[in-house]
């Protein structure tokens, strides 16, 4: 068996679990601060780090088509079942190459980065960041969430400032466009970055 991409230590673990954890969130409560920057016309979505497939079902349910990039294959095979639907093409790739979807030479409205930035460490960070970037349409939007706070057991995290991820951003030629720091804290000790970027 090839060795497990890095970032995703732990989830094949838990994925029973996870499934349920994260099919119970609403796709629009998680990302309402965000859905103004969403494609008004049907487009084209990369959800990278897809998990379960809860936000592919919902961009799917909005007309877009989607990419969903999931590498633990213990969340993408039941997640395609689960959201088993036309409009959603499931890949088995990662952060930082992307090679799989960098090959379908294919531009995107939408990328999403949904908790799974902070998965990647330094390098592989200032790596992944063009790769992104070269994923992006003109008007595209690189929508993130970071995860601040405890490291579940078995996960591998890294604590990243927002400060970071838009300087790398903005070497890859992408303005930010959002910058929020969420107050309201789920889980104890747990708080989120939210950033938005778009092609300068
Ligand atoms: C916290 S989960 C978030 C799942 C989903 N985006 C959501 O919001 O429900 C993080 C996901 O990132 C994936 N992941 C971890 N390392 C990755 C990497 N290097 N490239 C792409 N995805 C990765 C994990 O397999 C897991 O599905």
């Amino acid at each position: 068996m090839a060795p497990a991409l890095s970032g995703t230590e732990g989830y094949a673990e838990e994925a029973e679990a996870l499934l349920v954890q994260y099919e119970a969130v609403p796709f629009a409560d998680v990302h309402a601060p965000v859905l103004h920057l969403f494609p008004e016309a049907p487009g084209r979505v990369l959800d990278v780090g897809a998990g379960t497939g809860r936000d592919a079902a919902g961009f799917a349910a909005l007309g877009h088509e989607v990419v969903a990039v999931e590498p633990t294959e213990a969340l993408r095979l039941p997640a395609m079942a689960l959201h088993a639907s036309p409009l959603i093409d499931w890949l088995d790739d990662g952060l930082p190459e992307l090679a799989a979807v960098r090959a379908r030479r294919e531009a995107y409205d939408l990328v999403m980065l949904t908790a799974v930035w902070m998965h990647l460490d330094p390098d592989q960070r200032r790596s992944a960041m063009p790769n992104l970037a070269s994923l992006l349409a003109d008007s595209g939007a690189l929508i993130m969430m970071v995860r601040h706070g405890p490291v579940p057991a078995g996960r591998r995290m890294f604590e990243i400032p927002a400060r970071e991820t838009i300087a790398l951003a903005d070497e890859a030629g992408l303005h930010c466009l959002l910058h929020d720091e969420s107050e309201s804290e789920r889980r104890r000790g747990v708080h989120w970055t939210r950033l938005a970027f778009r092609k300068r």
